[in-house]
């Protein structure tokens, strides 16, 4: 089996984190590069990754997440936040950074616009790209034995506003929460994964 399978098997939704062990910086700031370098549509990279380590900002993020216990439990919680449609507009400080740093030719900068103009949903568009973003960084996560929990943003604007109280000078108007991870290191024996059958999830023809 190689590396990355293993880590494929290795992760798992960790409810219970060892408590006080905090994750190395230097490994913490490879996992939110494999967010950052993770694919998104048109290359638009449309999240931004908020990296919580700091125990006052967590409590107030777990307080808005239903005070689920693995997040004031865990080394860091990291909120991924989708980027809101105003940063699209053609012509946006946004799209003329990304067109600049990417050396866009004129037609393909003018192809990209054209697409994003013609999405039915923009939010739900760098939603969703966050979830491939949160699956890489947990993946690399686990290639360095540190375990995840995907947490779901069941109250974005409470989360919106913990981060306007207590990170101050944050864009938090340019974007919206779309989902969070709790980070650290497992605590004892972990309950056995469920999945669905082999046949009933994939075919091959
Ligand atoms: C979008 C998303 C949101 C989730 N939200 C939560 C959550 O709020 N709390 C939690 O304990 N687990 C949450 N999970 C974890 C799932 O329950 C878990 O992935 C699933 O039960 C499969 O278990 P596994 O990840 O250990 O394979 C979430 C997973 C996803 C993908």
């Amino acid at each position: 089996m190689n590396e990355v399978m293993k880590a494929v098997r290795f992760r798992h939704s960790c409810r219970a984190f060892q408590a006080g062990r905090a994750i190395p910086a230097e490994v913490l700031d490879e996992i939110v590069e494999a967010g950052r370098l993770a694919p998104s549509s048109l290359g638009m990279q449309p999240w931004h990754f908020l990296v919580a380590a700091k125990a006052e900002l967590k409590a107030a993020l777990a307080e808005a997440c239903g005070n689920q216990p693995q997040i004031q439990g865990c080394s860091h919680f990291v909120v991924l936040l989708a980027r809101k449609p105003h940063n699209y507009e053609a012509g946006s400080a946004l799209m003329k950074e990304i067109f600049e740093a990417g050396k866009f030719p004129p037609e393909r900068a003018a192809f990209v616009a054209s697409r994003i103009e013609a999405l039915q949903d923009k939010l739900g568009w760098a939603k969703c790209q966050t979830y491939l973003a949160g699956a890489q960084m947990m993946l690399a996560a686990a290639g360095f034995g540190v375990d995840g929990c995907p947490i779901a943003a069941s109250n974005p604007s409470g989360e919106a506003t913990a981060i306007a109280r207590l990170v101050p000078g944050f864009p938090v108007a340019d974007f919206e929460v779309a989902w969070n991870i709790a980070f650290g290191y497992r605590s004892g024996e972990q309950p056995v994964r469920f999945t669905l059958p082999r046949e009933k999830t994939v075919t091959v023809i």
